[in-house]
């Protein structure tokens, strides 16, 4: 296990200039041309509630490692991607490769998910983080809006664990 996490590391290092903060499960075959998702950057984060409680979030997404640079979006008619209920709501980005959760009840904040070598067949793999900012929230006659601080957040994968089934509408 711990030779295999470090092969891991080693193959990726190409690539990921960062090692890895979690362990490869034993039963994620990774291929070689695989970039595992390592580190992360959320940026122009904001959460608008308008008057009627309708929270429209939105921010940026980058993991230069794996080429992902997308802008992720929940507003009051999106729908969640997960099609298992009984799951926190996910909400997808532009590239549906990465989701969101969105907590406003219990730990508050915003936990980012990204497929594990999607595509490459025995991929059913995500790495997920709870995003690690504070809240500045400032108030108008139109809603509040909530940004965060600081407004750049990078920060690692420190969980990689099987998608949950009905968690990810495929496609
Ligand atoms: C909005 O939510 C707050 C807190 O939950 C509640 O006190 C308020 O009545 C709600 N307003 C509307 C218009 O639903
Ligand atoms: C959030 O604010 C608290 C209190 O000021 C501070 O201790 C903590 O480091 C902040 N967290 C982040 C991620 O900036
Ligand atoms: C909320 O604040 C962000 C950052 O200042 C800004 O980009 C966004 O336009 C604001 N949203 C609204 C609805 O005012």
């Amino acid at each position: 296990m711990l030779f295999s996490v470090a092969f891991v590391g080693l193959m990726a290092s190409t690539v990921v200039s960062t090692p890895l903060k979690y362990n490869i499960p034993a039963g994620m075959k990774v291929s070689a041309d695989c970039t595992m998702p390592s580190e992360y950057t959320v940026s122009d984060f904001s959460a608008y509630t308008d008057r009627s409680n309708q929270t429209t979030v939105s921010f940026a997404y980058v993991d230069s490692a794996t080429g992902i640079n997308t802008h992720c979006e929940r507003n009051p008619s999106s729908k969640p991607h997960n099609t298992n209920p009984s799951l926190a709501s996910r909400y997808a980005c532009d590239d549906a490769n990465v989701e969101f959760i969105y907590q406003t009840a219990g730990v508050v904040g915003l936990t980012v998910i990204e497929a594990a070598c999607p595509g490459s067949g025995s991929s059913a793999f995500e790495a997920s983080s709870l995003v690690p900012f504070n809240q500045t929230c400032g108030s108008t006659p139109m809603g509040r809006n909530c940004t965060s601080n600081p407004s750049d957040i990078t920060d690692d994968f420190t969980s990689l664990q099987p998608r949950p089934a009905g968690a990810f509408a495929q496609g």
